[in-house]
């Protein structure tokens, strides 16, 4: 009898499981290529080319939905508007998850950043009171004078290099990554840093911080194994557990002493007199008064973290793809140029935020550029929380989202002769489908909180540097466009140009 029992519980378990195969495999698939046991796709994405460029071929081939495996984490790839539609629509709330990957941990608190959080009350509380407090438009207007000081000081740096009647060739990354890192970390504590031979003390805290983000980066996304192969872990794999750990030890140390410098500051006459205008900071210091277990030292870390993560590099990536395309189409240039000297016709002062509005040619220069080189290629991964479809295809709980972007906006059939630099093509109001061929910050609801304050950055800085300077290529080559690989795509070459001071704005540059 017992023996008839478990013929009985083995047949049904045999029964169950071909089921559930059957059923699995009933459900439709998206394409993917070949795999190998263990590593499954990784070999693929093992060559010299940036890792976008092998996805954008395999997209080639596979079409604009296909399947991956990276290591044990299994991956889909979307390029085309109506799955990233279908993905940010109906299906946006199952893809706000972000992987748990290690960096995340380490790096994010146990990923309790904005940017690395799962969907969730912690998540919203943190991108609720960072978009109050620091990505609204009335915060961004608040602050406005930040960004038009670290601007004009932009300027003048690089009036002191350059001459009036004649070209000199200047590099443009390290001073647009003081102006960047200034505004971020200025909107958000008040301190300013003076870096290379004006900085006080040897190693500033700039240097620290721009290494900090550096090897946090080197250490994120496909380049750390243990993030597809977990098991890596227990055999201290090129100590890479090791190495995170006391890079979180530094990161940790560098908020806490921001956060006890500034909350020693906190009574400060200076802040009481700035009123509505304070640093991000001292908001979160008032919310931690009110409630200071929902409002920890953990949670201002987590958004602080996340703004110097988002926001530097990223608009200092803009600036450079935009301007290097500029100087390859000098009739665009032109063109962006007489822009500005039209919006500013005395010359009697340096183009700020409130001429925006009628710089709309700019706007597009930004735009289409971020076409051509979106600052995330494949934006941030996203992961889905439960079983959905796309296009059909199903796709299971847990699996990595890529969003193509660089494929996407670059497709001949969604953009008219895609690899040519067109700004004009962004003007007029956008259909449904125009508006996902464009995904440089993300859609649905883990887009970019930032875009606003980008746009504002990164179009203030195009006009003041075509206001004041005149700009040319270097020995009249077009500028290398060659992309770097990673989850940011900077330019390979960081760039050169010449540059030579306007002379009817000289006497405006040099009394800023
Ligand atoms: C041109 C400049 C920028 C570009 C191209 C850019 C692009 C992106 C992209 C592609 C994402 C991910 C979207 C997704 O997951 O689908 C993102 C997320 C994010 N960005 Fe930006 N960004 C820029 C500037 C900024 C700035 C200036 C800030 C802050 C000051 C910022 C803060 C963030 C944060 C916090 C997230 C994470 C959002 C979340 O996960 O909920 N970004 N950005």
């Amino acid at each position: 009898m017992e023996q008839l029992y478990l013929y009985i519980l083995l047949i049904s378990i045999l029964s169950l499981t071909f089921i559930l195969l059957t059923k699995q495999s009933k459900k439709l698939q998206p394409p993917s290529p070949p795999s190998i046991p263990v590593i499954g796709h990784l070999h693929l994405l093992s060559n010299k080319q940036p890792l976008h460029r092998t996805i954008q071929d395999l997209a080639l081939k596979y079409g604009p939905i296909f399947k991956l495996k990276f290591g044990f984490v299994p991956v889909i790839i979307i390029s085309s508007p109506a799955m990233l539609e279908e993905c940010f629509t109906k299906n946006d709330v199952i893809f706000s998850n972000r992987p748990l990957i290690r960096a995340a941990v380490h790096f994010h608190y146990d990923a309790s950043t904005i940017g690395a959080a799962s969907y969730g009350p912690l998540w919203k509380d943190l991108r609720r009171v960072s978009t109050e407090e620091f990505f609204s438009t009335i915060r961004l207007n608040l602050l406005s004078y930040v960004r038009v000081e670290e601007v004009k000081l932009l300027m003048k740096g690089i009036l002191n290099v350059t001459k009036v009647n004649e070209f000199v060739e200047i590099e443009l990354r390290s001073k647009m990554f003081e102006c960047s890192f200034n505004i971020i970390i200025r909107m958000l504590t008040g301190k300013r840093y003076e870096f290379g031979e004006n900085a006080e003390g040897g190693e500033g805290a700039d240097k620290v911080l721009h290494d900090l983000l550096k090897e946090s980066f080197e250490l994120s996304g496909v380049s750390n194994p243990i993030d597809f192969f977990p098991f890596l872990k227990w055999f201290n794999f090129r100590n890479l557990e090791g190495k995170m750990l006391e890079l979180k030890d530094r990161i940790d140390d560098f908020l806490n002493g921001l956060i006890e410098d500034c909350r020693e500051h906190r009574n400060d006459e200076s802040l009481r007199k700035a009123g509505e205008k304070v640093p991000l900071i001292y908001k979160l210091f008032d919310l931690q008064d009110s409630d200071s277990n929902r409002y920890s030292d953990v949670f201002i870390k987590g958004i602080i973290m996340a703004i110097l993560v988002g926001g530097i590099d990223t608009s200092v990536i803009a600036i450079e793809w935009a301007l290097a395309l500029l100087l390859n189409n000098p009739k665009e240039l032109n063109k962006a140029r007489s822009e500005v000297d039209n919006c500013i016709k005395n010359k009697d002062r340096l183009v700020d935020e409130s001429d925006l509005d009628k710089l709309p040619f700019i706007y597009n220069v930004m735009n289409e550029s971020g076409r051509l080189f979106p600052g995330g290629p494949l934006l941030v991964p996203h992961e889905s929380s439960e079983d959905c479809t796309i296009g059909g295809y199903h796709v299971p709980k847990k699996t990595m989202l890529l969003v193509n972007a660089w494929t996407l906006q670059r497709d001949p059939n969604l953009w008219e002769d895609p690899l040519a630099f067109k700004p004009e093509r962004f003007e007029g109001a956008k259909t449904s489908k125009q508006r996902y061929s464009f995904a440089t910050f993300g859609h649905g609801r883990r887009s970019c909180p930032g875009e606003a304050l980008a746009n504002r950055v990164v179009t203030l800085i195009l006009a003041a540097l075509l206001q004041c300077f005149d700009w040319d290529r270097v020995d009249g080559m077009d500028v290398d466009l060659s992309e770097g690989s990673g989850l940011t795509m900077p330019m390979v070459t960081p760039l050169k140009a010449l540059c030579k001071a306007r002379s009817d704005m000289i006497n405006v540059v040099s009394s800023l």
